[in-house]
């Protein structure tokens, strides 16, 4: 099965606070799939946190009401993910600043003070590829493919690394071009068709299209697109490389890597979010590799 990184036991009791943990969840649909209920049972263990995570079945027309009753049971924070991220961004009282730009939560925090949305998917990919893989951000040339919610997720992270450009390409260009327009003040960045991408070189192509998930390949980039010692990233993982990673190794990128990093990238920064504490993610990305290859 093929998933996308980004951001899962029924719950009967009253409270949220169990024998003194503090209740968590995924909240989607479908959720069954998740791999959030182990990165985040895996953090907790490691970190020493009284945390319970579960995940939750949502019907498409019963996010706000799902999220109340597990307020009410006193939870303290939802992933959310497919199809609820827009919802849970309307359902929020206040935004981080990479909420707003994305325009999509994934991550709800309850306090006294009402709940607070974030967006952790950008800041999971690029701690995978800054950090993880070690590959420099600052002044590269970067290619996003996908002008959907999960590159609206990532660009404001993206650019905060002041690439030289980040140049966005989509099937639709209008839909490029209103990301463009909405993310310029905060770097380099601009739009084009996959026609336009004869000729230009990139250090890092990133695959951001719901593609691969639908059994589809996103378009072919033209030959020679992969600059020296370049890094194709797919926000994609799944049980060997993504038809765009195949592609990406054919075409000689020197780095093929799918989002399993980003996965757990993005757990660890919710996880901070909530609990204010920085798991390790290796051992994480390690237990989790091993159960895909
Ligand atoms: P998500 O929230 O997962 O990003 P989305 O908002 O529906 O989902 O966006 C999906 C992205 O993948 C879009 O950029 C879409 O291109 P269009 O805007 O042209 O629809 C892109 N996409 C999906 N299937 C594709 C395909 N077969 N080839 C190219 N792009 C594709």
């Amino acid at each position: 099965m093929t998933s996308r990184a980004s951001s899962s036991t029924a719950y009967s009791e009253a409270s949220g606070k169990l024998n003194n943990v503090d209740l968590y969840a995924v909240i989607g649909n479908p959720v069954a799939h998740s791999s959030s209920p182990l990165i985040h049972a895996a953090f907790a263990r490691q970190t020493g946190q009284g945390m319970r995570y579960e995940a939750i079945l949502a019907p498409e027309d019963a996010f706000a009401a799902n999220v109340e009753s597990f307020a009410q049971r006193g939870g303290k924070g939802l992933n959310v993910t497919v199809p609820f991220k827009l919802e849970a961004c309307k359902l929020a009282h206040r935004l981080t600043e990479r909420a707003e730009a994305a325009q999509a939560v994934n991550t709800l925090a309850f306090g006294h003070d009402g709940i607070l949305g974030d967006n952790t998917d950008g800041a999971g990919l690029v701690g995978d590829i800054a950090s993880n893989l070690q590959f420099p951000l600052q002044a590269a040339r970067i290619l996003l493919m996908g002008a959907g919610g999960a590159a609206r997720g990532a660009l404001l992270p993206l650019l905060q690394q002041r690439p030289r450009m980040l140049t966005i390409v989509n099937r639709t260009r209008s839909r490029a071009n209103e990301l463009q327009e909405r993310f310029c003040s905060y770097g380099a960045v601009m739009s084009c068709d996959y026609a336009d991408l004869q000729g230009q070189q990139f250090d890092l192509v990133i695959n951001s299209t719901s593609a691969s998930l639908k059994g589809e390949l996103p378009p072919a980039l033209p030959p020679g697109i992969f600059a020296r010692g370049a890094l194709a990233y797919d926000m994609m993982y799944g049980i060997g490389l993504t038809p765009f990673l195949q592609f990406a190794q054919e075409q000689g990128a020197a780095r093929f890597v799918n989002g399993l990093g980003m996965l757990v990238e993005q757990a660890a920064e919710s996880f901070f979010v909530w609990r204010g504490i920085r798991p390790k993610t290796a051992p994480v990305i390690e237990m989790l590799r091993s159960r895909t290859t």
